[in-house]
C-alpha cells in the first residue's frame, strides 16, 4: 500500500464500466485521456492518483517502444492497478498481452522484524484508517469487478501466496514487459523478484510501489540488486507535491538516458514538437544527438551543428553556430527546436541566443522544449 488513498472502501456495485471509444493508442499519451479510465478503477485502488496516472504513462510507454511480454502485478488487493492496465489494453484494441493479478486474495502476511518497526505498528493497528481488513479481498469479488469492467479476456488471475504461485506459473507467463510490486513486506518484495526479475524484457519496467513507503521494500530491493550486481538505477517516481510516489527500474541499460523519465520526456518532446512542426517542413533540432530521433520517428531532423547528416558536436563558438544556421536558413529551413539535453547551449552561445531570439519567433516553449519559426522574426 505504497502510496494508500484515503477514500471510501469501494463495492463493486460502483463499478463503472470502461466505455469503449475512439481514442487511438497514440492519443492516450495525453494525460487527460487517462481521465475516464483512471475514474473507472479508482474505487479498485489504494493507489494514489499520481501514481496511477504514472502507471498508464508506463503501459502506453512499453507498447509504443515494443517492449515484449505480459503485465504483471504481484499484490492486486481490489485489483484497481491491474485494472487499469488491462482496460489500457482494451482501448488500445491490443489482444497478445496480458495483465497476470498475483495475490493471496486472503490479506498480508505478518511483517517480520525487518520491516521495521512502522510495519509491526500498522499490522497492530486493526482499526487504522488504512488497514483495510489487513488489505484482503476475495478472489471471486475481484473478478466480479473485472467482469463489470469488461476486463474479461484480459485478465489471468493467480491466487495463493507467492512462494507457492510465482514458482509454479511464472514458465506460464513468459516475458514480462512491465512487473508491478505492490506487496508491502520484504519476504514477499524479494520473491517477487527472484522469481519474475529475469523474466522481465530488456527496456521493461519494474514498479516498486513501495519502496518509499515500507523499510522491508527497500532492503528487499537493495539486497537483491546488491546480490545480483544488478547495475540498473533505482529511479524515484515524483508526484505533484515533489514527494516520490514509488520507484523504478528500467532494465536494459545503466546512462542517465536509459531511466524511465528519460524515455517518458523523449516522447513528449517529439509529440510537442511534432505539434507545432508540419512532417512536410524541414528543422533543425538541437539536442546534442541525445533524442536519437531518426530511430523513434520517421520524420527526418536536421542535427546540429551537422556535416553529412551527422551531428558533429557543440558549436566551437557563437560565430560558428550563427554562420552554421545561416546556411541551413537559406536553404530553405523554417523551424530551429531546441530540446532539453541542449538548454545549456542557450545560456552558453549568448549571441547566437541574442540571434536567433531577434530574427524567429517562438511557437513553443516548455519545460523539454523551445522551438523557433525562423521565417518569422
Ligand atoms: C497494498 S495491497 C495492494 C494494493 C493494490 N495494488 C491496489 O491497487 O490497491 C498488498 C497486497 O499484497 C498481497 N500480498 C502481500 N504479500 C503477499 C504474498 N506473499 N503472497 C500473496 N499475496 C501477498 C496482499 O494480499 C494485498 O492484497
Amino acid at each position: 500500500m505504497g502510496s494508500v488513498s484515503h477514500g471510501e472502501a469501494p463495492t463493486t456495485t460502483q463499478a463503472r464500466g470502461v466505455e469503449d471509444n475512439d481514442m487511438s493508442t497514440s492519443a492516450l499519451m495525453d494525460d487527460e485521456d487517462f481521465a475516464p479510465l483512471l475514474t473507472a478503477v479508482r474505487p479498485f485502488t489504494m493507489v494514489c492518483e499520481e501514481s496511477l496516472l504514472e502507471l498508464a504513462r508506463q503501459v502506453v510507454a512499453v507498447q509504443t517502444l515494443g517492449i515484449q511480454g505480459d503485465f504483471v502485478e504481484c499484490g492486486v488487493w481490489r485489483g484497481g492497478a491491474s485494472f487499469l492496465m488491462a482496460s489500457l489494453l482494451r482501448h488500445a484494441g491490443i489482444r497478445d498481452r496480458r495483465v497476470w493479478l498475483f495475490d493471496s486474495y486472503a490479506g498480508l502476511p505478518a511483517p517480520e522484524e525487518i520491516d521495521g518497526g512502522r510495519a509491526g505498528a500498522w499490522a497492530r493497528n486493526t482499526q487504522g484508517p488504512t488497514y483495510f481488513d489487513n488489505c484482503s479481498a476475495r478472489l471471486q469479488e475481484v473478478q466480479l469487478a473485472a467482469r463489470e469492467l469488461g476486463l474479461d479476456g484480459y485478465t489471468e488471475f493467480v491466487e495463493g501466496w507467492f512462494e507457492h504461485t510465482l514458482p509454479a506459473v511464472r514458465g506460464r507467463i513468459g516475458q514480462v514487459s512491465l512487473l508491478r510490486i505492490d506487496c508491502d513486506w520484504h519476504a514477499s518484495v524479494l520473491c517477487c523478484l527472484e522469481n519474475l526479475y529475469d523474466q522481465v524484457s530488456d527496456g521493461g519496467l519494474v514498479i516498486l510501489d513501495d519502496y518509499y513507503s515500507w523499510d522491508g521494500c527497500a532492503i528487499a530491493v537493495h539486497e537483491f540488486l546488491g546480490r545480483r550486481h544488478v547495475p540498473y538505477r533505482i529511479e524515484s517516481v515524483f508526484g505533484k507535491s515533489g514527494a516520490p510516489v514509488c520507484a523504478a527500474i528500467r532494465k536494459g541499460g545503466t546512462g542517465w538516458n536509459a531511466t524511465w523519465s528519460w524515455i517518458y520526456n523523449r516522447d513528449r518532446a517529439i509529440r510537442e514538437i511534432h505539434s507545432h512542426i508540419l512532417a512536410t517542413d524541414p528543422f533543425i533540432l538541437v539536442d546534442e544527438g541525445t533524442l536519437e530521433w531518426t530511430r523513434s520517428v520517421e520524420r527526418a531532423a536536421i542535427a546540429f551543428p551537422e556535416r553529412e547528416g551527422r551531428y558533429v558536436g557543440p558549436p566551437a563558438d557563437d560565430a560558428h553556430a550563427i554562420a552554421e544556421l545561416q546556411r541551413l536558413r537559406t536553404s530553405g529551413v523554417k523551424f530551429i527546436a531546441f530540446a532539453w539535453p541542449a538548454f545549456w547551449w542557450l545560456d552558453h552561445y549568448k549571441e547566437f541566443q541574442a540571434y536567433v531570439r531577434s530574427t524567429s519567433r517562438v511557437v513553443c516553449r516548455s519545460d523539454r522544449v523551445v522551438v523557433f519559426d525562423l521565417t518569422n522574426g
